[in-house]
């Protein structure tokens, strides 16, 4: 009988790939991941192809992403995130507008009501990770949907954990601020035109000096964080305090 269950969202790529290759390494865990390119990661991996800008195809792959069971641990990564068009106010499309706002805050909210509903009776152990960025509290030029949604998604996490302690359900909650990582989600930045972000050049830098972690040492530090969960008491974490 599978032990864990991890459900993650984003795993074809960058980060959500590098968690799904060491979660799998471990029978007792169950994989379903979420992104629109299909990936196969051995028997214990169960790939969901959805776009999650479309909230409606999300709503009704729900029952599939989130299989009712008696687990020993319950676990939600929201991990797939856009940086969104990096242009300023004015130059921006508006359907990308929404579409961001739908990957970075909807979907995930979709996800942590229909796991809040599927396993607050659960009696496992049970932690949902919304992965943030430091860009929540900053105001970025070109990058307004991406710190506001981060900014959407701490509140929404500090909230839920409030929730989860007054109505008893069991559920950890940590936002969690991944660091600067070497991804295709970088280099869309390092893409970015100089006219439409201001600092661009910093972004460079951090990739031709080296300055970026390896999305396999930030997927240890989220397992760390998941293992040893009560020894992480607030809400909000950085990868770059522990
Ligand atoms: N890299 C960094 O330096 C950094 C810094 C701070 C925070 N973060 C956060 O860390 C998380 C992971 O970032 P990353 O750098 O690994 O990003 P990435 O390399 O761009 O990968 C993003 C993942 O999300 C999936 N995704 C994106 N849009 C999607 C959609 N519409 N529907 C379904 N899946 C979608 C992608 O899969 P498909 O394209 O196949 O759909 C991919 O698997 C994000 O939340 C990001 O905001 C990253």
């Amino acid at each position: 009988m599978t032990k864990n269950l991890y459900i993650v969202t984003g795993t074809s790529k960058g980060l959500g790939r590098a968690l799904v290759e060491m979660l799998v390494e471990n029978p007792d865990n169950q994989v379903v991941g979420i992104s629109r390119s299909a990936v196969s990661s051995g028997d214990n991996y169960q790939h969901v192809a959805i776009d999650l800008s479309n909230i409606q195809e999300l709503v009704y792959a729900l029952p599939e992403i989130m299989p009712k069971g008696n687990y020993d641990k319950v676990i939600l990564i929201n991990n797939a995130g856009w940086i969104g068009e990096i242009c300023p106010m004015g130059k921006l499309d508006p359907l990308g507008i929404e579409a961001i706002h739908a990957i970075n805050v909807v979907a995930p909210a979709v996800l942590m009501n229909a796991f809040v509903n599927t396993f607050k009776d659960v009696n496992a152990t049970k932690i949902v990770v919304n992965i943030s960025s430091g860009a929540a509290r900053k105001a970025v030029d070109g990058w307004s949907g991406y710190c506001a949604s981060k900014a959407a998604l701490n509140q929404m996490t500090l909230v839920a954990e409030e929730e989860s302690k007054l109505h008893g359900y069991g559920i950890r909650y940590f936002a969690l601020s991944p660091g600067i990582v070497d991804t295709p989600m970088q280099e869309n930045i390092r893409n970015a035109s100089a006219e439409d972000f201001s600092q661009i050049k910093k972004f460079k830098a951090f990739k031709s000096e080296n300055q970026l972690s390896t999305p396999e040492d930030t997927a240890k530090k989220l397992i760390l964080l998941i293992e040893n969960e009560n020894k992480f008491q607030e809400v909000l974490q950085d990868v770059r305090e522990f």
